[in-house]
């Protein structure tokens, strides 16, 4: 690569149904999807691609993902959408609304491209009616296979759940699992991974991850509000989406913040949360028996 190449990093664009009510959807997604897509079409010069790290849609069911497409297809641009999959995803409702794919629609969906001259790999780390992320049995065999392709192009890793910046199990519903993450450090060690993009934490925030950049974003749905993390979860209004440019020297980032009043949309103390979380992941328990 000898020139700049630009790209658009949406994540959490939790998208919903039109026709179905949903009171976990907390804003517009569907009013700040279009607006920034519409911004992006202003940039010059236009961005190559675009990534979209996952919790395309607010419930998973296959209406969200149509009014994803069709919010796509209105904005008139043209370069490739990557998505990968979020805990607020479904995979039997993204194979047949994005991919009219109806067989074998509960296996992850990992996929990479070369676009002029960035190997993009997208990794599936979401885990069906869980918070935190990690891999199945083969995705990790896949992604090594894959970073040994295109040995002399830069990658980036897009993926919802960013690695575990520290190993605290308490935390893990907020990462990819620690186990994994030790697993994809030792895979991308030497790599020429370039950046990691992911979401789920709904805040900006750039890590230094054994050298590798790490980049969270708010995306298009709600704020966390970061001053409050001490206490709990405390969810404003807010979206942001980031503009990123590959040189021959390296990735950066550049946030592009929508306005906002920073509205609370709802708050919950981390007691509250962990009660919250039992309460999700026994019910799914219970709905999977
Ligand atoms: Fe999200």
């Amino acid at each position: 690569m000898s020139e700049a190449v630009t790209f658009i990093h949406l994540t959490d664009l939790h998208v919903g149904n039109p026709a179905v009510p949903d009171d976990h959807l907390f804003s517009d997604t569907t009013t700040t999807l279009s607006r920034i897509l519409a911004e992006v079409k202003t940039l010059v010069p236009q961005p190559k691609f675009i990534v979209a790290s996952g919790d395309l849609t607010n419930r998973g069911d296959e209406g969200s993902y149509e009014n994803l497409k069709s919010l796509i297809a209105a904005s008139g641009l043209e370069m490739p959408v990557l998505f990968a999959l979020g805990n607020h995803d479904r995979r039997d409702g993204f194979y047949p609304a994005m991919l009219g794919r109806t067989d074998n629609v509960d296996a992850p969906y990992d996929h990479a491209q070369v676009i002029d001259g960035i190997h993009v790999i997208v990794l599936d780390s979401s885990v069906p009616s869980k918070i935190g992320g990690s891999f199945e049995p083969g995705q990790l065999e896949w992604l090594k296979t894959e970073l040994e392709a295109h040995a002399d192009l830069p990658k980036l890793l897009v993926m919802h759940h960013a690695p575990a910046l520290d190993a605290n199990p308490d935390m893990e519903w907020e990462s990819l699992s620690i186990a994994d993450t030790e697993a994809l450090r030792q895979a991308v060690e030497g790599k020429n991974v370039i950046g990691i993009l992911s979401g789920h934490i709904h805040f900006d925030r750039v890590s230094n991850w054994f050298g590798i950049p790490v980049v969270v974003g708010i995306g298009q749905h709600a704020a966390t509000d970061v001053t409050w993390l001490h206490e709990g979860l405390r969810m404003l209004s807010g979206a942001s989406y980031a503009i990123g440019t590959v040189r021959p020297s390296g990735l950066s980032i550049t946030f592009a913040p929508q306005p906002a009043e920073r509205r609370e949309l709802t708050s919950f103390t981390w007691v509250g949360m962990a009660e919250m979380l039992k309460k999700y992941e026994d019910g799914n328990a219970v709905a999977a028996e």
